[in-house]
């Protein structure tokens, strides 16, 4: 056994099932400890929501999170996110014009005040009018010259981001500064805002057996030998596919 980056999503991914939960945290703590592997969260959450979850649920404290999908990464247990991230997304965007062209549509309701950052605009968006809101949303942003990127995941959440962050992105960046390639890194994820973690670049991937339509639909139409579709759900598929890899 030798050490790895892990990258896991975690609603409906790391958390959704306790005692899988505290299986998998048994293991990955041993391997941390032995090899040095690396703990990653990957999650839409703010750092408010992140916070509750974390103590709700008693999860491990990760050498690094990556918060409010890929737009703020925090390295060390800081509170501060890396600055030379926030840079990197900090041309092409702005927020007041996102904010301004969401406006025109009736559809798109907010998500509370904490999960509004500084690089991620979030909306409630109901499936039926996403496919119709979607595409026009896209191209007004567009044509405001704004370099900007739609995630819409389970069916109802919407984030607009900065084209060039989501978790795949921060994960290279974390990637590239830990020194891990491709084949000691593998991520883990069940939605819509996971599908950037499977397909930048990375070598291994764990899709949980619970995983939402339009993740397996990606899935089906990019198929991949390194891409593992678990059977059993949530961290349960995790353990599943880290054996499978033979990372544990
Ligand atoms: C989390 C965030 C929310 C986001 C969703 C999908 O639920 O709290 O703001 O829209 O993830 O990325
Ligand atoms: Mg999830």
């Amino acid at each position: 056994m030798a050490k790895f980056l892990f990258v896991t999503d975690l609603d409906n991914t790391l958390v959704g099932d306790d005692n899988a939960l505290s299986r998998l945290n048994d293991r990955l703590q041993q391997t941390r400890q032995e090899h040095g592997t690396k703990i990653v969260y990957a999650t839409g959450r703010s750092p408010i929501l992140y916070q509750e979850l974390k103590n709700a649920k008693n999860l491990l404290e990760p050498d690094a999170l990556i918060l409010s999908v890929g737009t703020e990464i925090y390295l060390d247990g800081t509170g501060t996110p890396d600055s030379e991230w926030s840079e990197k997304l900090s041309s092409g965007w702005n927020r007041d014009v996102v904010v301004a062209k969401t406006t025109h549509f009736p559809e798109l309701v907010p998500q509370p005040d904490s999960e509004q950052r500084p690089f991620k605009v979030s909306f409630l968006l109901q499936q039926e009018a996403a496919e119709r809101i979607l595409p026009q949303l896209e191209l007004e942003l567009q044509e405001s010259g704004l370099d900007v990127k739609l995630i819409y995941s389970s069916g109802i959440d919407l984030d607009i981001v900065p084209r060039r962050s989501d978790k795949g992105q921060a994960v290279q960046f974390l990637r590239q500064k830990w020194k891990f390639v491709a084949e000691q890194t593998v991520v883990c994820g069940d939605s819509g805002n996971d599908i950037a973690l499977f397909a930048v670049g990375v070598a291994r991937g764990i899709i949980v057996g619970n995983a939402r339509p339009e993740l397996l639909q990606w899935h089906n139409e990019h198929p991949a030998d390194s891409r593992y579709l678990a059977t059993n759900f949530c961290a349960g598929g995790i353990l599943e596919g880290l054996k499978h890899f033979g990372f544990l």
